[in-house]
């Protein structure tokens, strides 16, 4: 059997310049978003990611038509007046963000079956806020044969909602069904991430009438129709910030553009207290480091606080530094589980629940390791930029869901990385 891998030689400092695209989690919302017009939609800066891909193939099902030029980084979406309501499973088991067509296509459908994904079971942890704020809008859930079942057959209307922790998408899921409810929702203590802004922007230019964008307190008052429009999708922070930790901990210099440095301010704090030097501009930065780097006290959070997609790219940084570093974890634990590849290159990592310590080693050792989600992935990767010999990282297909062009823009800040098969 063949495996693809990333084989990356340790060692090279990075320089130049790198362009990021639009996010990954803002383009993913947007395309279920334009279900909630008949008409064609047009997304512009569009990742050249799988996960774009995958969403298409929903949408497709669901009855639109996709057209995508990765030449200029559109999408065209193209949606009928009739859609379907149902999400397979097949797609929901690989990419979790299917869970956004439930306010969509509840909004404009009444119903909707989505396959639950993996694990998770009605009212279990990973959408209870989601069904909860939708069930106060007049929606009646079930479980049934693994999928969840909602129906809402005198439609949908406006309701006050406060979240217990301000969940992405459970925040995304009851804006997308708000926006055609009758009367006016509000949703407090609502997630205030760059992408659910950019969701907000696009639904406005649609019609949509919502206030308090960007603050924990969000109000819609539902409109009858909305009508397709065309946007930009806001540039990928977290991309951004993979690029940022690369350059510091190979004490580089690298240049990001293509998104707005204030969307990254904690990390950008976090790397200058580990040594680095940043320029900020308006739509880009640098990051220069000329040092090993000091070790940094992670903990992350709900938005603005640090995100935690640059939670195991951090670790790899606080892996050389010269010191010792805590990072808690607050949102999902099962991130630590890419630590014990970490540990194959030698780090030295002590976990305890959403604790870990991390005590800085001169420089990690070269080893195969394999990725387990997009961010592990893309942190494996940097790790092997500052191991001894050559990392082989498997499991790329998990970094392709969310990095475009990963290799060509490594190999083009001077890195020594190419992308190979390997039997295994
Ligand atoms: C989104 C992002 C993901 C990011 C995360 C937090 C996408 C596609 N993914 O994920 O990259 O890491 O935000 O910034 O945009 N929770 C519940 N009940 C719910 C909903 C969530 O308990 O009904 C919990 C989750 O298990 C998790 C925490 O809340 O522990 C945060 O989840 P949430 O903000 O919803 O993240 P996602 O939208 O899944």
């Amino acid at each position: 059997m063949e495996n693809e891998v990333f084989k990356v030689t340790g060692g090279s400092r990075l320089s130049g310049q790198v362009h990021v695209p639009g996010a990954k989690n803002s383009a993913l919302k947007l395309m279920t978003a334009s279900l909630l017009a008949a008409g064609t939609t047009q997304l512009e800066n569009v990742p050249d990611i799988a996960d774009v891909e995958i969403m298409a193939e929903l949408l497709t099902r669901l009855g639109a038509q996709v057209n995508r030029d990765i030449s200029n980084s559109t999408l065209e979406i193209k949606v009928p007046e009739n859609i379907g309501h149902r999400a397979d499973y097949d797609l929901v088991r690989r990419m979790r963000a299917s869970i956004n067509v439930l306010g969509p296509i509840l909004a404009r459908c009444h119903e909707v079956d989505v396959a639950l994904p993996g694990g998770d079971e009605i009212g279990s942890r990973g959408v209870d806020m989601h069904i909860a704020g939708l069930t106060k809008m007049g929606a009646e859930f079930n479980s049934d044969h693994g999928y969840l079942i909602a129906r809402a057959p005198k439609g949908l209307h406006g309701a006050r909602i406060w979240l217990d922790i301000p969940s992405v998408g459970a925040t995304e899921n009851i804006l997308t069904a708000a926006v055609l409810a009758k009367g006016e929702t509000v949703i407090e203590n609502a997630a205030r991430e760059p992408e659910i802004v950019d969701l907000c922007l696009m639904l406005n230019k649609m019609g949509a009438q919502i206030s308090g964008i960007g603050t924990n307190t969000i109000s819609i008052i539902g409109v009858t129709k909305l009508t397709a429009t065309t946007h930009e999708v806001v540039g990928d922070r977290i991309v951004a910030g993979t690029w940022a930790v690369a350059a510091a901990i190979t004490q580089g210099e690298v240049t990001v553009t293509g998104v707005n440095p204030t969307h990254l301010q904690i990390p950008l704090e976090k790397l200058m207290s580990a040594g680095a030097q940043i320029e900020i501009a308006n739509d880009s930065f640098t990051v220069r480091m000329t040092q090993r780097p000091n070790p940094v006290e992670i903990v992350t959070l709900p938005y603005p606080g640090f995100p935690t997609d640059l939670q195991p790219q951090f670790i790899v940084l606080n892996s050389i530094a010269n010191g010792a570093a805590m990072v808690t974890e607050n949102l999902f634990e099962a991130r630590f589980r890419f630590t014990q590849e970490l540990a194959r290159l030698g780090a030295d990592l002590q976990i305890d629940g959403h604790h870990c310590l991390v005590k800085g080693r001169l420089q990690l050792s070269a080893a195969p390791v394999e990725a387990t989600d997009v961010r592990a992935g893309a942190a494996l990767v940097l790790a092997g930029l500052i191991a001894d010999g050559v990392t082989v990282v498997s499991g790329v297909s998990h970094i392709d869901r969310g990095y475009a062009n990963f290799v060509s823009n490594l190999t083009s800040l001077g890195a020594t990385i190419e992308r190979t098969r390997e039997s295994i």
